[in-house]
């Protein structure tokens, strides 16, 4: 039988390691399952978040895709027909990115391997950043929710796109039982690996709901945060503004 770890713990080096190690091993088959697992809904939910980016207004601006994986949320920006800018997109575990490159063709998203906790940007370098399905991973939110305000410009926009626990009763025990029984298996099988998909429930649970997240938003300096629940409740989207007046546009 495959060993299967306690727990992935909620703090510290060892949570970094752990993770970066989970998403290392299931880098080559990780889009699959995103998408067999979520139905395609994380289509619809990538597409609604970087609509609430407001990168519109600059349109030929610099912006972070943090915890980007196989770039999926980087390439919905990039793929808009009016974006003239460009992407950075940054991944501590390697092997993601390196699943993902292929897709990467032509597109204006430069990959950066590089830790959430500890970008390797300097200050007020983007004019807005993204998160998909990252910030539950990070072993201290806090300081994530710091260094996002630290590399952002004033006035630029932060979103964030997580699963949360559907408000619903009966919605809720419908999604458990598929979150905590169903997608275990699937992701089991399809991925190889004894317990990453043990690991997904396991971490949504733990999480804050949406009203603490984006309390800890404005905690971490933000301004003007708010959210919107979507597909019953089973993921949120949370955007932020930091304080200030934006400077001259691109
Ligand atoms: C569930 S995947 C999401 C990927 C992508 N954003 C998406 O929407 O499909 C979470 C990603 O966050 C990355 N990650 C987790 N903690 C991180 C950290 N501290 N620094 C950088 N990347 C991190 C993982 O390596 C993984 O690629």
């Amino acid at each position: 039988m495959p060993t299967i770890p306690d727990a992935v713990p909620s703090q510290g080096a060892d949570r970094e390691k752990q993770v970066r190690t989970i998403f290392s091993d299931i880098a080559p088959r990780y889009d699959l399952l995103n998408h067999v697992l979520s139905m395609n809904v994380d289509r619809a939910w990538r597409r609604r978040a970087v609509d609430t980016l407001g990168w519109t207004d600059r349109p030929g601006g610099t912006y972070l895709d943090a915890c980007a994986g196989t770039f999926d949320l980087g390439l919905e920006l990039a793929r808009r027909g009016a974006f003239q800018g460009r992407i950075v997109a940054s991944d501590f575990a390697r092997p993601m990115l390196v699943a993902g490159r292929d897709k990467l063709e032509g597109a204006a998203v430069a990959p950066v391997c590089g830790d959430t906790l500890r970008l390797p940007f300097p200050d007020a370098s983007f004019d807005g950043a993204t998160v998909g399905f990252g910030v539950r991973n990070l072993s201290d939110l806090d300081a994530g929710f710091r260094e996002f305000h630290r590399v952002l410009k004033p006035g630029a926009r932060l979103v964030v796109l997580e699963f949360t626990v559907p408000p619903n009763p009966v919605v809720r025990a419908g999604y458990m039982l598929y979150f905590t029984r169903i997608l275990p298996v699937v992701g089991r099988i399809v991925s190889g690996h004894p317990w990453a998909y043990t690991y997904l429930p396991e971490s949504v649970k733990e999480f804050p709901g949406p009203d603490e997240l984006a309390a800890k938003l404005e905690s971490a300096g933000f301004a003007e945060s708010g959210y919107a629940l979507v597909t019953f409740g089973i993921a949120a989207i949370h955007w932020a503004r930091k304080e200030g007046p934006r400077g001259p546009g691109s």
